[in-house]
């Protein structure tokens, strides 16, 4: 039998495949359910930074209240309970479930809400995972500041936190070898997750408004995150694991040879249900079967830019000879 044991950001996963953070890791119910499908590790859904902060500033303003209107405690209660319902998901899920879980912040500056990363560890996650994800609009703002906002945002979250640290990054960086080169000499984070699949709005020409893109991903979108992995996995001591668009067993393979410590999927279990989770699981066992391999370590990364044969095709961005046998 295939031992599909791994480890990411130095936790031992029983499989490589994780929940990714998503509206399916927000609740015990369906962690449950994750957990006894046989997923390897889960990501909670992600509080927002201004979730964190609204909270901080609203136990503030309740302090200096002596006597806090009671409109102002219902209409804001909700948003404070969230703060609270998150580090009891992750002390229900540790309790719930032998496998890792990792808390989610959607963050964008280094401000006061970096110490909640203290009360995630406290309330006993496993990991940290930090999606830093910006679209810069202002003309003014150069690539560089924006680069060191993220690497500032580290920082602070690991003055505050032991807790081993994932960033989730997109790919719409001028140079992301330097980014990802950049994050291994600081040793600060233990992982790095690519790609992040981002909102992207639409145009009901009929309705003519405004509309959400798809939400969910493609089985195509997987090239991407395995260029990147198989071009920085050797370059790098941190974990990668990829993400968007990885739907099946071949594609974690893919991932895996490309030099992935594990993969995280969420369009996948909305579209095809937790049951999906044992049958990438079988693909995954069979392929080794078929192969020869007993674990994981055995043909991990052999596919990287390192060790393949040639290498340039992972640098490889013009389509000019697939076009000229086509036309
Ligand atoms: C409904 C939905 C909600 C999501 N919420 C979050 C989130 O809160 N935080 C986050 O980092 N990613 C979030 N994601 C992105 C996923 O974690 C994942 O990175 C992305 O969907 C790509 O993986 P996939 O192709 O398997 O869907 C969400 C995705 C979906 C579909």
């Amino acid at each position: 039998m295939a031992d599909l044991q791994t480890t990411f950001l130095g936790l031992n996963l029983k499989n490589p495949i994780i929940a990714a953070s998503c509206g399916l890791t927000n609740n015990i119910e369906s962690i449950k359910k994750l957990s006894d499908n046989g997923i390897g590790a889960i990501v909670l859904k992600s509080l927002f930074e201004e979730q964190i902060l609204y909270h901080a500033h609203q136990k503030i303003a309740e302090n200096k209240m002596d006597y806090p209107e009671a409109y102002d405690y219902i209409k804001n209660y909700s948003r404070i309970n969230e703060i609270e319902q998150y580090l009891l998901l992750i002390q229900q899920a540790k309790k719930t479930t032998a496998i890792p879980i990792i808390a989610s912040i959607n963050c964008i500056s280094a401000s006061e809400w970096v110490s909640f990363a203290k009360e995630i560890e406290q309330a006993g996650a496993d990991a940290l995972e930090l999606n830093i994800m910006t679209l810069p609009t202002n003309g003014k703002i150069s690539s560089s500041e924006v680069e060191q906002k993220m690497f500032d945002i580290i920082d602070k979250v690991r003055s505050q936190t032991k807790l081993p640290l994932a960033i989730k990054l997109n790919n719409h960086y001028t140079s992301l070898s330097n980014i990802l080169t950049k994050l291994d000499w600081n040793k600060l984070v233990q992982g790095v997750v690519l790609f992040n699949r981002q909102y992207t709005p639409d145009i009901d020409i009929d309705k003519m408004k405004i509309v959400a893109g798809n939400v969910f991903s493609s089985p195509t979108e997987y090239t991407e995150s395995l260029r990147w992995i198989a071009i920085m996995s050797n370059k790098v001591n941190y974990d990668f694991a990829a993400t968007t668009g990885i739907w099946d067993g071949k594609t974690v393979i893919k991932q895996l040879l490309a030099g992935a410590k594990a993969v995280q999927i969420s369009s996948v279990l909305y579209k095809k249900g937790h049951e999906v989770i044992p049958q990438i699981i079988g693909e995954i066992e069979n392929w080794m079967q078929s192969k020869g391999y007993q674990k994981i370590s055995q043909f991990r990364g052999s596919m990287s830019m390192q060790n393949v044969e040639s290498p340039a095709a992972f640098e490889r961005i013009q389509f000019m000879r697939y076009f000229s046998q086509i036309e």
